[in-house]
């Protein structure tokens, strides 16, 4: 089952936007079950304790402190704030960089630009910049990576924008890119350059037929049409799919275009396909696992749920047994 096979994702997308039910998921105390499955807890300790673990387990991490879309410039701040200390938290762990990482941060730190103010009027792309260079330079400091995450197609064009202007003073922050998004390949030929780094995902957000494929063998299609151009290319290519046809797919590519092992790597979400991901890594395998952690999980709970129909049957299950 796959990331758009599922009817009921479109309805579960829109509850992503919605208070009501965010109100009523969020009370529910069944909730938290699921929410510990995907989320590595509400605190930045609890983030640097999966952090350590992961690490300790040969696999590298990206972590997210979750919140979107803020239309508060004192809230965008507190972000810039907790990604500060978080990344002086994370400096403490270069010890423990396991050897598949050697060469490169197995520490990063995952943004998304409205949760530090691009939605704020006609400042917004200024501020996020600013707030963006911050916490890159925190990142230089603790020896870590940054990349910015893809939100919905309507950021996109401003998304990318701010990532160029990043990389002419950090020239490692890394871009994501959708392969459901029809401009994608065309972004992929612009973002191969040396030194780029890119996070290829399928794309997880209700976009319309205008914008994006919405059939899965298309998105599919695209993405190895997109691995394809960045393997090839002279960047550092982030494969994020739990696909397994995605994670075979990666070794013909890398044997063709000459990349060894420590010239792309494995990215996954945390508490999806774990054993998977253990495996790649104990294989000697570069393998990254993002691991979102904070108060502000119900957007990024609902993207997960519309992902599976298993996990909504689950989550609905536990609802109704309270
Ligand atoms: P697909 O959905 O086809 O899943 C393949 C298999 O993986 C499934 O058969 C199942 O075994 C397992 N699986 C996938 N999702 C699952 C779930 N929710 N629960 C249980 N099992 C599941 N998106 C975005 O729009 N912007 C972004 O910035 C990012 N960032 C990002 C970082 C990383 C490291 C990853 C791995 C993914 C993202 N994504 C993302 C999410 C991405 O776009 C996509 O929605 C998910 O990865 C699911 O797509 P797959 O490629 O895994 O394939």
């Amino acid at each position: 089952r796959g990331v758009l096979s599922n009817p009921l994702r479109p309805v579960i997308l829109t509850a992503a936007k919605s208070n009501a039910v965010r109100r009523l998921v969020t009370v529910a105390p069944p909730t938290r079950r699921i929410v510990d499955r995907f989320v590595a807890g509400t605190t930045r300790a609890d983030a640097m304790t999966v952090a350590t673990q992961l690490l300790g387990s040969g696999r590298g991490v990206s972590i997210d402190h979750l919140g979107e879309n803020t239309l508060d410039v004192g809230q965008a701040r507190a972000v810039v704030g907790e990604y500060c200390d978080l990344l002086a938290d994370l400096g403490t762990l270069g010890g423990a960089t396991p050897e598949t990482f050697t060469g490169a941060p197995a520490v990063e730190v995952s943004v998304k630009l409205t949760a530090l103010g691009l939605s704020l009027g006609t400042d917004g792309s200024k501020i996020a910049l600013d707030h963006a260079r911050e916490i890159c330079t925190a990142a230089q400091d603790a020896g870590a990576w940054v990349s910015i995450d893809a939100e919905d197609h309507t950021v996109t064009d401003d998304t990318l924008a701010i990532v160029r202007d990043l990389r002419a003073d950090f020239p490692d922050v890394g871009a994501v890119v959708q392969a459901y998004l029809r401009r994608t390949e065309g972004d992929c030929r612009e973002l191969v350059g040396p030194r780029s780094r890119v996070r290829l995902c399928k794309g997880a957000y209700d976009e319309p037929e205008s914008v994006a494929y919405r059939d899965r063998a298309e998105v599919d299609a695209s993405y190895l049409r997109c691995l394809q151009i960045l393997m090839a290319g002279d960047g550092y290519p982030m494969v994020a799919s739990h696909d397994p046809a995605f994670v075979t797919a990666v070794d013909p590519l890398a044997a063709v275009t000459g990349r060894g092992r420590g010239e792309f790597e494995h990215q996954m979400l945390f508490g999806i396909r774990d054993n998977e991901q253990q495996r790649l890594a104990d294989a000697g395998r570069r393998v990254r696992v993002y691991v979102p952690y904070g108060s502000q999980w119900y957007g990024y709970l609902m993207r997960r749920l519309a992902e599976r129909p298993s996990n909504l049957r689950f989550f609905v299950r536990s609802l109704l047994s309270r």
